[in-house]
């Protein structure tokens, strides 16, 4: 294909893809398999790389790329960018209609009432069909652009399917939104990651909005609905209703349950109906929007400095109760967190008994004044777990008792600490019961030490047994110490000794990881790594030092300068040490002995997974291929190998089994060693 060729079949791939896109994440009746549509996105990447000078940026290969930015631009919005009046109850929604009627006198008010979709307002400008500026609320006036992050959700079009182009601009109002599927998982691998947690959908929709980095952007599924044209050059549209279905048709999401109402009552009827339905959706909502349908009359009826006069949100009434706050208890969570929870007089609350709140944390205790002995209005939100939102101040006898976090972990008395930015106490103890097994699980995790068959259930019966008492004492365990564990043979004990023994060598990168640093990731830890050779390196280098690194921001320098300042730590690392755990990055480039050789794995593997193989392959420079060429260095043939086995004796490529293997990498890591 020469370059021309290219550029047409670059086209068409481009078309393809946003089509698939389309049918997939808005009309759900995809078209091709997972398969097909990323055989199609290899393909346009392919030749992109071939020739980057074709590259543009609505290209659906760039939703998720570019480098991470420093700051965001500020944008001034064309229009300003205006809230919406709310209300809460029927005679509210009584009065916007009086209103509507008294400045309207004798016409007739459509209205059209929507979803009101709890996320965060965006702004998408479109210039000459294409998706150019997208920017946040910010204040109104001014917003941040953060195009890069929107255009890794896949439901804004990159490039409008319009047949009249009647307007060379064109500008988008929506909220970009998490469901709560998505809300549920990500906060579940945080925990897992000991991050601290999004407290509902809205503010990790809002969060990820102000990450700097869109690849992190992308990893957290966010989606969009669009409700109302911005700025769009010459009237198209008479209606709300067909302003929306003009959206439809340049290829945006709008939500499909909006009614049109001839009158207020049918407004009243429809709002009551979602109160309820509204919990089986799959994303949250905090009311709904009354909107006049008319372009004519919203254009008479004007603005207030704060919001237009043509519609109201209708909030949905909270559901809350009354009850006494007889305690606050302090909770030590796996994570080492102090999280003060609310002990209340037993109340019904939406259908459930409701005895405990949380207060999430000091700050919004001392926010809301709240203290033992009050009265307090608890509500329940989006999440199942209520939460106190205000006191009755006015009932207070004077023997209410004000809350202070303890200066002692509750469960182990250890030191705890407020970490400067961060709103959380932390039980500053290594070896705390309440998270002693957490760390152990999360030190022998996968992408950590990768220590195999230690599964949970032995970690919590050697915590208990008082074997491990923290993450060094795997080291010195003997088969006598776990042969005694409940459902432990022979063959699982050896396989645990051995895999412990074995993971000592593991990557600079891994112990770092596994070291349980708060804030610091996979990712970060290999960057550290990256910077510092060994272990010791890191322990001591200095405040400016962490902070040269572009990727480890404060809050990370500030957890790791803290972490190696306890004693516990440099305890714990000093027995590690001894354990014979390598703390030091030994590969240099002479060491990384399968530099420029490639492996091809075959068949079934006896004593290791294919990706703790690949791992070792890996670490020691060689690159792994999926199927054997003349360009193949080694073929690491299991049992039954198959077809690979016999091209790879064709082409005189020298086969290893397993065993070879081993021996082959055992005598190289002795030499490392030495
Ligand atoms: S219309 C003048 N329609 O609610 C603003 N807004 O609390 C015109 N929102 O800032 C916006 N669902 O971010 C409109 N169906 C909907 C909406 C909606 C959610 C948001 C929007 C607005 C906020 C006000």
């Amino acid at each position: 294909m020469n370059k021309r060729q290219t550029h047409l079949r670059i086209k068409k791939l481009r078309e393809q893809i946003e089509r698939h896109n389309h049918k997939y994440y808005i009309d759900a009746q995809p078209e091709i398999s997972d398969r097909e549509y990323d055989l199609l996105m290899e393909e346009l990447i392919r030749l992109e790389h071939k020739f980057p000078d074709l590259i543009i940026p609505d290209s659906p290969s760039q939703r998720v790329g570019g480098s991470p930015l420093k700051e965001f631009r500020t944008v001034t919005h064309r229009t300003p960018m205006l809230s919406i009046a709310n209300t809460y109850s029927e005679d509210e929604i009584m009065e916007f209609d009086a209103r509507m009627r008294k400045n309207l006198t004798g016409e007739n008010i459509d209205y059209v009432v929507e979803l009101k979709i709890d996320g965060v307002a965006v702004n998408l400008i479109y210039e000459n069909e294409i998706f150019a500026i997208g920017t946040s609320r910010g204040d109104g006036i001014h917003g941040d652009d953060i195009t890069k992050n929107l255009r890794t959700i896949k439901t804004i079009p990159l490039r409008l399917q319009m047949s009249d182009s009647i307007s060379s601009v064109l500008e988008v109002r929506g909220e970009v939104y998490m469901t709560k599927d998505v809300f549920r998982q990500i906060n579940k691998e945080r925990e897992k990651r000991e991050e601290l947690l999004f407290a509902n959908p809205r503010n990790a929709a809002a969060g990820s909005m102000k990450l700097l980095d869109p690849k992190m952007v992308a990893q957290r599924h966010l989606n969009i609905f669009v409700y109302e044209i911005g700025y769009m050059e010459g009237s198209a549209c008479n209606n709300h209703v067909e302003a929306l279905k003009l959206l439809d048709t340049y290829g945006f999401r709008t939500n499909p349950n909006i009614q049109r109402c001839k009158d207020i009552d049918e407004v009243i009827k429809y709002c009551n109906g979602w109160q309820s339905k509204r919990e089986k959706l799959g994303y949250e909502t905090d009311g709904m929007v009354i909107k006049v349908n008319s372009m004519v009359q919203r254009e008479k009826l004007g603005a207030t400095g704060k919001s237009p006069r043509w519609l109201i949100a209708y909030k949905f009434p909270a559901k809350q109760a009354a009850t006494i706050l007889e305690e606050i208890v302090v909770q030590v969570g796996r994570t080492g967190i102090l999280t003060p929870v609310a002990e209340l007089k037993p109340v019904a609350l939406a259908g459930t008994t409701v005895s405990r709140a949380t207060l999430h944390n000091q700050d919004e205790i001392m926010r809301k004044d709240i203290r033992v002995g009050d009265k307090v209005i608890i509500e329940k939100g989006g999440d199942v777990i209520p939460k106190i939102v205000s006191v009755v101040k006015e009932v207070r006898t004077g023997k209410e008792r004000e809350f202070g976090m303890p200066r002692k972990c509750p469960v182990c008395s250890g030191d705890v600490k407020k970490i400067e930015g961060e709103v959380a106490y932390r039980c500053e103890n290594l070896k705390c019961p309440a998270q002693l097994e957490r760390r152990i699980r999360h030190f022998v995790s996968r992408r950590a030490m990768d220590i195999e068959s230690l599964g949970p259930a032995i970690i919590t019966q050697l915590v208990k047994k008082k074997l491990v008492k923290d993450y060094a004492d795997l080291y010195s365990l003997k088969f006598d110490n776990l042969i005694k564990l409940e459902r432990m043979g022979d063959i699982l004990a050896n396989k645990i000794i051995w895999n412990i023994r074995e993971s000592r060598n593991r990557s600079l990168s891994r112990l770092i990881f596994a070291l349980g640093i708060p804030h610091v990731g996979v990712l970060s830890a290999e960057i550290l790594a990256k910077n510092f050779s060994s272990v010791d390196q890191l322990r001591t280098a200095k405040k400016e030092e962490l902070e040269a690194i572009g990727e480890i921001g404060e809050i990370m320098t500030d957890s790791i300068m803290h972490f190696f300042e306890r004693e516990d730590t440099k305890e714990v690392l000093i027995k590690i040490k001894n354990a014979g755990v390598k703390m030091e990055e030994t590969k240099s480039l002479e060491d990384k002995v399968f530099v420029a050789k490639n492996f091809v794995i075959t068949g079934t593997l006896a004593k290791y997974k294919r990706h703790q193989v690949s791992d070792i392959i890996k670490e020691l420079g060689g690159s792994i291929s999926e199927s054997v060429s003349k360009k193949t260095s080694f073929l690491l043939a299991g049992a039954s190998p198959g077809s690979k086995y016999n091209k790879a004796q064709k082409l005189g490529i020298t086969i290893l089994t397993e065993d070879e293997f081993l021996t082959l990498i055992r005598t190289i890591s002795g030499q490392i060693a030495r």
